[in-house]
């Protein structure tokens, strides 16, 4: 077991990495002031494997819990669904001190957290993480969120969790594509900070691939140092925090052109070999490096050439997204694998250049 803690303005909470983790609950949880009812929020694919494990450590640290299950994909970030939810909270009886545990992938930690945000002004927050995305990802720094319409996470609030949980074990069951999502985000918490953390995850692809739980336990806890390091100095977002969405700018932008058939790990691979392009154009990287990046991608599954995209509704999913001033345009680009920087002076048409041409 690896355990992290995430210092935040006045908050403090643990990270726990580990295998069989969840019979440990009633022990983590050791010390605070709850109610006897405990809302767990999942979704029926998770609760299936889960669930029971689940409601034996809850019950085991003393509480009654009752399981709130909603139907799972992105659908449920939604307002109508957290409406749904404070019904759901209020029926049962949910007060100030009653903790809700979010047991799944980043949807239901991002509409568990911005229910428990909001919920009579906050309640306490537990992730039980069960993706490899949420597990290095959305489950660390506080942003929580719902959906309005098709504009992604237009509504939400900060709010840190009590306690973090993520049970390696839980990946067991979680499907190859589902693996790449997240290891886009493993790989470009390596080019953003971690150049040695690169190299490890190139020797180490096989054990990777094949879920070895060890080398799963000191991936994942590598990537929540990298981020609640980058967090931990700017917990509202204002500044160094941006670094994060290296690979994001395109990304986004790829995946939306692709009217998502492009899934979120690819578009972010696909992302950061746009950035590493300009920033080689631009003579701040290098070809090596480039190279290297390209090839780990390869071998996580990750790149597999340009998609057929449509050059148009890319340019035009790059004008919606981002802020453009006179042409140019924010882009978190590599100086060096394990190094980025933040220019505002990137052309958008030497973006949309790269990309169109990207099979030349
Ligand atoms: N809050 C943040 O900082 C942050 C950061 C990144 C992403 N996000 C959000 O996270 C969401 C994506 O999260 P995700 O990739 O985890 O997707 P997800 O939550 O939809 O989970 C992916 C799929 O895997 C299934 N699943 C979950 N755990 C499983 C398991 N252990 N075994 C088998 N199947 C399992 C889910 O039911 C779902 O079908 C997006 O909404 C995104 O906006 C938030
Ligand atoms: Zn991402």
């Amino acid at each position: 077991v690896k355990e992290i803690g995430v210092k935040l303005n006045n908050s403090l909470y643990n990270v726990y990495i580990g295998t069989d983790l969840y019979s440990r609950i009633p022990y983590y949880l050791k010390g605070n002031m709850f109610t006897r009812l405990a809302v767990v929020m999942t979704n029926p694919v998770v609760q299936a494997f889960y669930s029971k494990s689940i409601e034996k450590a809850l019950m085991d640290a003393g509480f009654n819990p009752e399981f709130l299950v909603l139907p799972d994909g992105e659908a449920q970030k939604s307002l109508p669904s957290a409406s749904k939810v404070y019904r759901i909270l209020s029926n049962l009886g949910a007060e100030r001190r009653t903790p809700i545990f979010a047991l799944g992938g980043g949807v239901m930690g991002d509409l568990a957290g911005f229910v428990a945000a909001t919920y009579m002004r906050g309640i306490p927050l537990i992730h039980l993480p069960t993706t490899l995305l949420a597990q290095v990802d959305s489950s660390i720094g506080g942003k929580t969120a719902v959906d309005l319409g098709k504009l992604k996470n237009q509504i939400g609030v900060f709010y840190q969790p009590s306690l973090v949980v993520s049970d390696i074990g839980s990946l067991r069951s979680l499907p190859r594509n589902e693996m790449s999502n997240g290891l886009a985000e493993v790989i470009k918490y390596a080019m953003i900070q971690d150049r040695q953390f690169f190299k490890y995850l190139e020797t180490n692809v096989k054990k990777i691939m094949a879920k070895d739980e060890t080398t799963l336990e000191e991936m994942i806890f590598k990537c929540v140092e990298i981020k609640a390091n980058i967090i931990q100095q700017d917990v509202n977002d204002t500044g160094i925090r941006n670094i994060l969405n290296f690979g994001h700018t395109a990304g986004h932008a790829i995946e939306s052109a692709s009217d998502f058939s492009v899934s979120h790990g690819q578009a972010v691979a696909l992302g950061m070999i746009v950035a590493c392009k300009i920033s080689l154009s631009m003579g701040r990287f290098n070809k090596g490096d480039l190279q290297r990046l390209m090839e780990i991608l390869k071998r996580y599954d990750l790149f597999k050439g340009m998609p057929a995209i449509s050059q148009k509704k890319f340019a035009a999913a790059i004008r919606r997204d981002k802020k453009i001033v006179n042409g140019k345009m924010r882009f978190v680009l590599p100086e060096a694998i394990g190094k980025v920087f933040v220019s505002d002076d990137i052309d958008v048409s030497e973006v949309n250049r790269l990309v169109g041409d990207w099979n030349d």
